[in-house]
């Protein structure tokens, strides 16, 4: 039977929570995108999954709601709440739709690696757009669309384990064969155009486009990342 985000949630949790470097750069490289000013400001992130984005928010001072489709990840963040408590509150919801949040209710929005789970790239940047004040920021990682494109490979070289590059053109819904990879559970490609383009269409300002180096941590956990950027990095503002 296929994967899906139910299925792994608690492998996934146990997988950010053991201290995945790859996760911990995400979330560094996100915080450190964003407005200096956080403590006041309302802030929304999209496909929260165990919190670890979400709990960062709050401890900069940020009143932060975290969505999620995937209960097991919801139940996860909120026990994960309960037992040190630092102000964040979940809800299940869907990022293409956010039905539980109103219209022009929060000052910034952030998704870390899940708008390449959101089918409806246009419903989710329509969405955010309606939750967001005027002038409010988006700020998202996916991971980096050349390097983990569908039959993306890790190869052996005299040079060490190196990176196949996939089909980049060929955008949608994928999932890796290997067991041990978050996305067995499917996700959708997009090309760096598809996404930078979308945030302009949607009356966005870019205010950053990044490709981050891996830190020493990451390569040390994976390698095949050495000389890569793993993820890219979009902040834009509401215009
Ligand atoms: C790679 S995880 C990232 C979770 C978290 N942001 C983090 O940095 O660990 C991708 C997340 O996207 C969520 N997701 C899947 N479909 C979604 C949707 N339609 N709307 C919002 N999030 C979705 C998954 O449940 C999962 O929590």
């Amino acid at each position: 039977m296929e994967a899906d985000w139910n299925g792994i949630a608690d492998w996934y949790a146990e997988l950010v929570r053991g201290g995945s470097a790859m996760h911990q750069f995400s979330r560094d490289i996100l915080l450190n995108a964003l407005p200096d000013r956080m403590p006041g400001f309302d802030v929304l992130d999209v496909g929260c999954g165990e919190g670890i984005v979400s709990r960062a928010l709050a401890t900069a001072g940020a009143r932060v709601v975290g969505i999620d489709p995937t209960h097991t990840l919801i139940a996860h963040a909120e026990a994960a709440e309960r037992a040190h408590p630092v102000g964040v509150a979940y809800r299940v919801d869907d990022g293409a739709t956010l039905h539980t949040v109103a219209d022009g209710s929060v000052d910034g929005v952030t998704a870390a690696l899940s708008l390449n789970n959101i089918a409806d790239l246009d419903a989710a940047l329509k969405s955010v757009r309606r939750v967001l004040r005027p002038g409010g920021f988006l700020a998202f990682t996916v991971p980096h669309p050349c390097f983990d494109a569908p039959g993306t490979e890790s190869i052996s070289t005299p040079s060490g384990v190196r990176r196949l590059a996939g089909d980049y053109f060929v955008e949608g819904l994928w999932r890796s064969a290997h067991p041990q990879s978050v996305r067995r559970a499917g996700n959708y490609h997009r090309t760096i155009s598809t996404y930078l383009t979308a945030v302009l269409v949607h009356g966005f300002a870019l205010q950053r486009f990044e490709e981050p180096a891996p830190s020493a941590a990451v390569r040390a956990e994976a390698p095949h990342r050495l000389g890569l950027p793993p993820f890219l990095l979009v902040s834009a503002t509401l215009s």
